[in-house]
Parts: C-alpha cells; structure tokens; sequence
C-alpha cells in the first residue's frame, strides 16, 4: 500500500483535517489515486502525516459520507468510483467573509430590508400544510406556464381594487422575481428596442438590460420624476418607470408628465413603457397615487410588480401584467417554458390573498411601517440644518442628505467605524455627481428603538448636535 504524500500548511486559515480530505478529493477526482485503491489506515497516515488519528478520522469521514471512499469493516477504505462533475467546490471562504462582513455592522440602513417580526406565520403554515396535503397530488406536476390561474386571478383582482389596473387574469405573467421577468421583456421587445431608464434607478434592473445587450440612455430625474422632455428628445424607444414612488428619490411622477409620457407611448407603435410598482402598497401620506397602466388608452404599458416588499423578499415571485399585443408576442416566445415559481408557493399565495390574508397584513404592515418612518423623522428633526431628508411619503427608505462640506465617502466611512452600513445616492446614478451627499436611509428591517439608536450613534460618528 501506498503512502500519502500530502503537503499539509500550518499557517494558513482552514483546519488539517480540511486541508487533508480536499487534498485526496482533489487526488480521486483527478484520477491521481484510481477506484478500488486501498488507502492508508488512519493510523499510518496520522504518523506519517505527523497528525492526530482523530484528524485523519475526520478526513475520512468526510470523504465517506460524500462518496470518494468506502470502508470495509476489519479491510480498510477504498477509492471509490465517481462520477464526472458529481462533486461542486464549497465556497466556504466567500461565506466566512459574509459572516465576518455582517458581524462588525450593528444597523444596516439597506432599502432593501423589510420587518421580519411581523410575518404571519401563523396564516402561512396553515396555507402551507393545506398545499402539501396529499389531496394535492396535482400540484406535483408542471401548471400553467404563465402561473396557475388561482394565483393570476387573485393578482388580477387585487391590482384592480387597489392600483386600478386594468387587466384579464390571462394578461398576467408571475416569474420569480423583477429581475427574472425583465429579460422576458427584453426579448419580447426585440432587438430594435432602446431603453430610457431613470437617472437615478434601479441598479438591478439596469443591470439587465446592460447584461442583454441592450442600450440604456439614462434620463434626469427631479422633484416631478423623470424628465419627460428629455426622453421625447431621445432616442429611447422604452421608458423603464417607477411612477408611483421613484426609486431611490422617491419622488411621484407628476399628472403632468404621466400624461406627456403616455402621450409619448401611444405617439408610435414601437413605443411603450415598463411600469415599476415595486413598493405602492405602502403610501403614508397624500392621495393614492394611480397606476399608469390604469391611465392608459393605449395598451402601451407593461405593469410589473412583486411580493418582494409586500410579504418578503425570498418567496420570489412577482408579476407582469402585459398589453394585448405583446401577450401574442409572449405566448409565441415561451410556448415551451416552464413557470419559474414553485407550484406549491404559488397556492399557499393564492389561497393566503383569497381569504383576505394579504389586504390585512398590507394594512397592518402599513401601520408598522408609518410608525417606524415616524420614529426616523422625528429623530432627525433636531439635527436640521446640518442634515435632511426627502421622500418621507412612501415606501420603506427616505434621501437623508447631508450639508456638512464632507464627502460621501468620508461620511460612509465615519459610519462604518461605529457599525452602521449606508448606501450612498451615487451609487444609483450612472455617473456620480459632487456636491451635498445623500443617503438611502432604509427603516424597514430595524425596530423602532434601533432608528433612534442608530441615528443618534450616526450623527454622534458625523460630528453632528441637536440645534
Ligand atoms: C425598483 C425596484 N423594483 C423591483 C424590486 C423588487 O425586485 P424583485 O421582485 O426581483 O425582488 C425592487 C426591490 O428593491 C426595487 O427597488
């Protein structure tokens, strides 16, 4: 029998046993150690090694458990055949970064964060263990590629009832996620097509269209929303819109340019517009503000929406609502496309909204959500004039801006030191601008006694007193 010639490093941040187990994995995948080859007995290679038995233990158990080697009682362990590719490298450095990453921040001012102390568990297992009963057995087969119709007819009445849009159960399109939906888009709109998009915006989404080969001209956005005037002046033949609360400035697109960007859809054919609803269902203050595809007289937007925000991010489904022609166009492209939401998730949904489930959450949430907005205003109040804020009447996140003389690096900087991660308005913007810094300052996921901390503690790090 063969010794294990197996360079083993002291120094370096991953256990022996690791080192060991990855070493004659590496060695049977490559083929270096060949199926039915006796290794070593624990004993041996530990001394040979200059390592505990228990270590060499653990390396063969691993190495056991996933399958590289066998143990024959009283024999010993054996090269075990593979097959190709079976194997995916772990990426357990990636993770520890994660870990260590998170542990120094103690407030996380993400956008993206929502409360997850408030999920109704209580209703979602109840749905949950109705789906999985065995009288679904249905459910383990393929559904509607377009997503079952329970779901799109519960989305259908909700949009009606509460964004006024206008659409047929069979007009929807559920997807798992914004970003998921956004190609399909793109490819249904073909390759003549030529984005606006939103200056700032949605880095995600942008994302995508850059990653499909599309051209994106981005467009000035103000207090009113995006520059209407600007993008009649392009060439963009889409306009990707958040209307109704503009990400990240929060802004409502005014009446008047709803109605010039629509005038601007129906003026061509080719034109039409993706309608962000990411977040309407909270709105704090002011009249609600109407969708554009409710609006619209010319079956020339593309109403898209989530549950990222409304229920939770990880469930990932959201929803297109597509205009007549381009459902023709839809079913042609993806006859043969599976739907991308679980068919179990999709019915716990349905039955979730059928019962009335998710307009009470919406509400209840909005409470929660007003309250922790409440709480963020108020204590930045006392810190005028040195800072302040926009955006306070929607969503999950207001623009703090900051009028200091520091830079935005600086003052994210400041704030990471004292635990607090901020994302910076530049960031969203195709080139960042100098001048006063503002911040996305996200309330959702921090309880109300963890804003006032972590504005106090954020202004405290900026060098900022109550006035
Ligand atoms: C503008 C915008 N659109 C969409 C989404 C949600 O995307 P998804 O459905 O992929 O979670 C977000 C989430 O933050 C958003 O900010």
């Amino acid at each position: 029998m063969e010794m294990l010639v197996l360079k083993l490093e002291k120094d370096i941040d991953m256990p022996l046993y690791e080192q060991i187990y990855e070493k004659i994995r590496v060695d049977i995948t490559d083929g270096k150690l060949p199926v039915g080859m006796k290794l070593p007995s624990k004993r041996k290679l530990g001394e040979f090694l200059d390592v505990s038995q228990t270590t060499i233990e653990l390396a063969y158990g691993q190495l056991i458990a996933e399958g590289f080697i066998s143990s024959i009682p009283r024999k010993g362990f054996y090269v075990q055949a593979i097959e190709e590719l079976a194997y995916v490298r772990p990426i357990k450095n990636t993770k520890m970064a994660t870990i260590e990453e998170q542990d120094s921040i103690d407030f996380d001012f993400s956008p993206g964060h929502i409360d997850t102390d408030s999920f109704p568990f209580t209703q979602w297992r109840k749905y949950a263990k109705e789906v999985i009963d065995e009288s679904s057995k249905n459910l383990l087969l393929l559904g509607d590629p377009h997503g079952d119709i329970e779901l799109r007819q519960e989305i259908a009445r909700y949009l009606y009832h509460s964004r006024g849009v206008d659409c047929t159960p069979e007009q929807i399109i559920v997807g798992s996620g914004t970003e998921q939906l956004m190609p399909l888009v793109i490819r249904i709109l073909g390759t003549g097509a030529t984005y606006a998009i939103e200056d700032p915006g949605y880095p995600l989404t942008h994302h995508v269209f850059f990653h499909n080969n599309r051209e994106a001209i981005p467009i000035h956005v103000d207090d009113e929303g995006i520059d209407v005037q600007s993008l009649q002046q392009s060439d963009a033949t889409i306009a990707y819109v958040t209307p109704s609360h503009q990400f990240p400035t929060g802004t409502v697109l005014s009446a008047a340019r709803r109605t010039a960007l629509l005038n601007w859809a129906s003026s061509q054919e080719e034109h039409f517009i993706i309608e962000d609803d990411y977040d309407s269902e909270f709105r704090y203050a002011g009249r609600p503000i109407p969708s554009l595809q409710g609006m619209d007289k010319g079956d020339s937007v593309i109403y898209l929406s989530t549950f990222s925000k409304s229920l939770m991010p990880s469930l990932r489904i959201a929803y297109m609502v597509l205009p007549n022609v381009l459902l023709e166009r839809y079913k042609d492209a993806f006859i043969h496309y599976a739907s991308t939401v679980p068919r179990l998730d999709q019915h716990i949904l349905a039955r979730f909204m059928a019962d009335g489930h998710f307009s009470r959450h919406l509400n209840k949430m909005r409470k929660i959500y007003k309250r922790k907005l409440q709480t963020l205003t108020e204590t930045l109040i006392p810190y005028a004039p040195h800072v302040s804020f926009s955006g306070d009447e929607a969503g999950m996140h207001i623009i703090v801006t900051v009028h200091t003389g520091e830079s935005e690096q600086m003052l994210t900087t400041a704030a990471e030191k004292v635990g607090i991660r901020l994302y910076g308005l530049n960031s969203y913007r195709t080139t960042p601008i100098l001048g006063e810094p503002s911040f996305l300052i996200g309330f959702g996921g921090l309880s109300v006694h963890s804003i006032t901390d972590a504005i106090n503690n954020l202004m405290r790090a900026w060098g900022i007193r109550k006035t």
